[in-house]
């Protein structure tokens, strides 16, 4: 986590008169402490564990390189995404419910294990396959959502893939993103008890769902807290399998950071309003982040109570408040912006802003 101080302000506002705003600032190696936690964290919960990096989160070639260093693998959705990890040798997955030819292709090409989301699927797996029987993953449903095979169609599942040739090694289910610890421990009772039914598995994989440092903070929540959820749910069927962890948010939220510029101030029926050149456009409210403001300089008047405005002349374009004294051409830095954020970022208007590593 990244601590904000008085140095880390001043540079930063340092910075902010050297660059255009709004930028991205992005430590590559903040990914590279998460991993070694969570790493640590999961070390002694299976025979073998494996963390592949939910890409989509953020696949800036540094946080690339920089986990792959770290001996991480990658988890895909995408033919961009299994190109950009291509020269890495970690285990690689392919969890997509829409794959094109050309994904399979690849990603058989890199011997990811493809978790299958649909029968049509298997079928186009079989297809491209050389080697037969080839091992794969089946996604369970859990919750209400499209995705995956219903816990009670799995037998019949398995049966049907392996008259086409592939062999269920791996069980799959994602509880979904920033959970609590209450929802986890829920989700892994209920997902450890349809597990222990198919005792022939060599892995099972727990997809996502760790919430950034901030967050766990705030809920007075540890890491350890999620491992020991898996632990006591599966410790002893996973001590002789392999276990993948398909982290994102907890390994990159706090990897970067936004910094933006009061262009504007107002008051509207009494409200104080500082516009922004970032709005929801850059930070945008589907990605969960607790994104945290801070006035990187304060020249006006006096402190007061001032809400956040971006540049998008839409009404939900508000991001918060700060308590400040914010005048024009004031910088302010946006934390927790390192998950989601340049993916699902809209290019409206303006173009993407520059990241700025520092390594
Ligand atoms: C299948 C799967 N795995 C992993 C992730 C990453 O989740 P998180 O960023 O919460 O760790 C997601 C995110 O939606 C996902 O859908």
């Amino acid at each position: 986590m990244l601590a904000m101080n008085a140095r880390d302000k001043a540079w930063l506002a340092e910075l902010s008169h050297e660059h255009p705003t709004p930028f991205w600032v992005l430590f590559p190696r903040v990914s590279q402490t998460h991993y070694f936690e969570l790493a640590d964290a999961f070390s002694r919960v299976a025979k073998k564990v494996m963390i592949c990096y939910s890409v989509k989160t953020n696949p800036h070639p540094r946080i690339l390189d920089a986990l792959s260093k770290m001996e991480s693998g990658f988890e895909c959705v995408s033919l961009r995404e299994l190109e950009n990890v291509k020269s890495f040798t970690g285990p690689k997955i392919l969890n997509s419910c829409s794959s094109s030819d050309e994904e399979i292709t690849e990603a058989l090409s890199q011997n990811a294990l493809i978790i299958l989301d649909s029968l049509s699927q298997a079928e186009q797996v079989a297809r491209f396959a050389e080697k037969k029987p080839l091992s794969v993953g089946l996604r369970i449903r859990l919750d209400h959502h499209r995705f995956g095979f219903s816990p009670n169609e799995l037998r019949k599942t398995i049966e049907h893939v392996s008259q086409l040739g592939l062999r269920v090694t791996v069980l799959h289910s994602h509880p979904g993103t920033n959970t609590t610890l209450k929802s986890y421990r829920q989700f892994m009772i209920t997902f450890s008890a349809i597990v222990k039914e198919y005792p022939f598995l060599e892995g099972v994989d727990i997809g996502g769902g760790f919430p950034g440092s901030v967050s766990l903070h705030m809920r007075h929540e540890k890491l350890s807290d999620y491992a020991n959820v898996v632990r006591e749910q599966l410790g002893d069927f996973l001590s002789a399998r392999a276990l993948y962890v398909e982290s994102g948010r907890f390994l990159s939220e706090d990897t970067m950071l936004l910094v933006t510029r009061v262009m504007h101030v107002k008051s509207v029926e009494g409200q104080a309003f500082a516009l922004l050149d970032a709005g929801i456009n850059l930070l945008p409210r589907l990605t969960m982040n607790p994104y945290r403001f801070h006035a990187l300089e304060e020249t006006g008047a006096r402190k007061a109570s001032i809400r956040l405005a971006g540049p998008l002349m839409f009404g939900s374009d508000e991001l918060g408040q700060v308590s400040a004294a914010l005048s024009v051409g004031n910088a302010l830095v946006v934390e927790n912006t390192g998950s989601y954020c340049t993916e699902m970022s809209w290019k409206l208007s303006r173009d993407f802003p520059k990241i700025i590593v520092i390594e």
